[in-house]
């Protein structure tokens, strides 16, 4: 990749073993080739892929890693033949690359911000100018910066790949992930009623505050899906803990419901076949999102939402910050700034 004799601060990942090998230091700025944009990143934030990476977890890792997936800022160079955008404007950045023509399904070649490609951890990143849109006007950069990633998988699940219809009640497990409270900020703006579960009765509250009708808590009470199928039918299940909380979570679903799934953070589930086939529910998974879901992603928050932060620590943290998500004592987005 071509730089500029500017050098910048970025978060690099040299060795594997956890986020305490992430380090701080001066690299070249990168300069935007042919048909990309160099932006100067405001604010990013945190997605769990960034935490499996420094663990060795995805596939295929190239070292060394300049991670982070989401970010907010200044267009602040156009490489040649970018005529769309302007220096100086607002932007969010689009994290999935090369997704392809098909909205319905990704492309192979596709991947995303923050290895391979250097990402959002940096005081400048460099992607294709497809890849820019303009950050929502009502939002400070911190704000905006938490939602690409996870606003773009939520957005997905539960409308694109999950059909929610207004009125439906959609179980949402672990409401305090990054990507669950979007699930239920949006199930809410879209007229559903939302039954969340999580860890701790703060974060219960924090739910309740977002809309959720119903908030259970399902590390103190282990038959949380009694009190869930009391308070039924339950016509779609939005999740990515998998493990214990998923076998439960299918126990609880209508006849003829929908489960969507776009993550396992508890990768084995023990699922009872029975209850699959012969309440004819459809199971089906989900990633990230097309072009088409982040536009329509980001026209909800034009009407004025708002996404949770959790917290915003200073670029210099970043371990702290990685250890508040790998201790799961977030709700919603963990936020970098510069
Ligand atoms: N396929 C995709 O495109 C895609 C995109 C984004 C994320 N993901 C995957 O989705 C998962 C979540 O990502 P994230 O960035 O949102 O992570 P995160 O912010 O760290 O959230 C994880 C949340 O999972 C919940 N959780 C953990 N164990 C649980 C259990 N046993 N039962 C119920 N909930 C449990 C916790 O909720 P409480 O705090 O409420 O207890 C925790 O806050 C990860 O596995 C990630 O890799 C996939």
């Amino acid at each position: 990749m071509a730089s500029y004799r500017l050098a910048m601060r970025a978060v690099l990942l040299h060795e594997l073993g956890g986020p305490e090998r992430l380090v701080l230091e001066e690299v070249p700025t990168p300069a935007p080739a042919p048909g990309e944009v160099l932006v100067r990143i405001r604010a990013a934030a945190l997605n769990h892929r960034d935490l499996f990476v420094t663990r060795g977890l995805y596939p295929k890792i190239a070292l060394p890693a300049l991670l982070g997936s989401d970010g907010a800022g200044e267009v602040a160079a156009l490489g040649d033949g970018v005529t769309s955008l302007h220096p100086g404007s607002d932007v969010v950045i689009y994290p999935m690359l090369d997704w392809g023509d098909d909205p319905a399904l990704r492309s192979p070649a596709s991947s995303i911000l923050g290895m391979p490609r250097a990402g959002t951890f940096a005081q400048y990143v460099c992607v294709p100018a497809r890849n820019v849109y303009p950050k929502p006007a009502h939002l400070s950069f911190e704000e905006a910066a938490a939602i690409p990633l996870g606003g773009l998988t939520a957005y997905r699940a539960l409308f694109t790949r999950g059909k929610l219809a207004r009125g439906e009640t959609v179980l949402v497990p672990g409401a305090g992930g990054g990507v669950q409270t979007f699930v239920l900020l949006f199930a809410k703006q879209a007229g559903a009623r939302v039954i969340a579960t999580s860890s701790s009765e703060e974060k219960l509250e924090r739910a309740r505050a977002l809309g959720a009708d119903l908030a259970l808590n399902y590390a103190e009470n282990s038959s949380w899906e009694k009190e869930v199928r009391a308070a039924g039918p339950v016509d779609l299940v939005v999740d990515s803990s998998g493990g214990e909380t998923l076998s439960k979570a299918l126990s609880v679903v209508r006849p003829g419901g929908r489960v969507v799934l776009y993550g396992g953070t508890h990768p084995e589930a023990n699922v009872k076949l029975f209850a699959l086939f012969w309440n004819e529910l459809s199971v089906i998974g989900s990633t990230m999102g097309s072009p088409q879901d982040f536009a329509a992603m980001l026209a909800l928050f034009d009407k004025g939402l708002k996404p949770a932060v959790d917290r915003v620590f200073s670029m210099t943290q970043i371990v702290a910050a990685m250890r508040r998500m790998d201790d799961a004592s977030q709700f919603g987005k963990i936020v970098l700034s510069w």
